[in-house]
């Protein structure tokens, strides 16, 4: 991965500053001649303004954790905002006019960190609710089709590098509004999505166990990706293909 320098990118560095300064009033240093330093932890000071420090998540339970994600699922995601695939207003106006190439440094960036999760907030629904979200994450349902979530996310739900992400230390809420966005198409990932063939065939109650359910558990010391799928991916998934295209010779 080419690292970013301004002398390769002036222009490219030059709309970053003037975007995020332009969020948090850094633009005026700017101006007045008071060099910033020239970080991508400095140039990326928007995204965490809303992210939380260094991308740990914002303790709202809406703006997700960034930090030590899968570098290329956080790519993937920066397109899927930019291109209009997933939508958020403010995001898609941020990286508007940021180029492939500059949002996969960004990408980068924050997957390299590696910052400790805190501890699962206790689950607010009942016992049952959260057995079914156990049965629905780690069993699947054959008769409608639903594979295992470990099938893609890895035996322990951290993610298998570097297109899928972990399904923990993600809050209730996020996870809701996710499967809810695949099921009622607001959000969509490279063809062939499985995620939305999958949160399709997922009720709303459904949906609530499982988030449920995930949102309740602890991430695993480290909370790192695994690095190969354990058995081949039981569908088709275009964010994982997508990748593996792009890395094989
Ligand atoms: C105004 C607040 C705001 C700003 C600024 C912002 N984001 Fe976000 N971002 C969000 C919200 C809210 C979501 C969750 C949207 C959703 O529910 O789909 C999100 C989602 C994401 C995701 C998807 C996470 C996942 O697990 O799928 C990534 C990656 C991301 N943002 C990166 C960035 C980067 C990089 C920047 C800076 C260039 C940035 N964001 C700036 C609010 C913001
Ligand atoms: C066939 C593989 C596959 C299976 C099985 C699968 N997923 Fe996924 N999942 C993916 C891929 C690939 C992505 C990344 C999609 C993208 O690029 O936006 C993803 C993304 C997600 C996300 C978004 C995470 C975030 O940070 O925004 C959630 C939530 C999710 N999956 C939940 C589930 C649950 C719950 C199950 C089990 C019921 C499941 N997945 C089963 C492949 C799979």
């Amino acid at each position: 991965m080419r690292r970013l320098r301004s002398p390769r990118f002036p222009s490219a560095c030059i709309a970053v500053i003037a975007i995020l300064g332009a969020c948090f009033g850094t633009v005026s240093s700017v101006r007045a001649g008071h060099a910033l330093p020239d970080t991508i932890a400095q140039r990326v000071a928007a995204c965490t303004g809303c992210h939380g420090r260094e991308g740990r998540a914002a303790p709202d339970g809406f703006h997700p954790r960034i930090a030590g994600k899968p570098a290329a699922y956080l790519h993937q995601q920066l397109l899927h905002f930019r291109d209009g695939r997933r939508r958020h207003v403010a995001m898609a106006h941020l990286l508007a006019h940021l180029d492939d190439g500059y949002l996969a440094e960004i990408a980068e960036h924050f997957a390299t960190l590696e910052i400790p999760y805190p501890a699962p907030r206790p689950p607010t629904t009942t016992a049952t609710t959260l057995a079914r979200g156990r049965g629905l994450v780690i069993d699947g349902d054959a008769t409608r089709e639903i594979p295992p979530c470990a099938a893609c996310h890895g035996e322990r739900f951290t993610g298998v590098a570097p297109a899928v992400p972990g399904l923990l230390g993600l809050p209730r809420d996020y996870l809701n509004a996710q499967l809810g966005g695949w099921k009622n198409g607001l959000r969509k990932a490279t063809s062939p999505d499985c995620m939305a063939t999958i949160a399709s065939r997922l009720s709303p109650q459904d949906i609530e166990a499982v988030s449920a359910w995930l949102s309740s558990q602890p991430v695993p010391a480290g909370g790192k990706a695994a690095t190969t799928f354990s058995a081949k991916p039981p569908m088709a998934c275009g964010s994982i293909a997508s990748v593996t295209h792009r890395v094989s010779p």
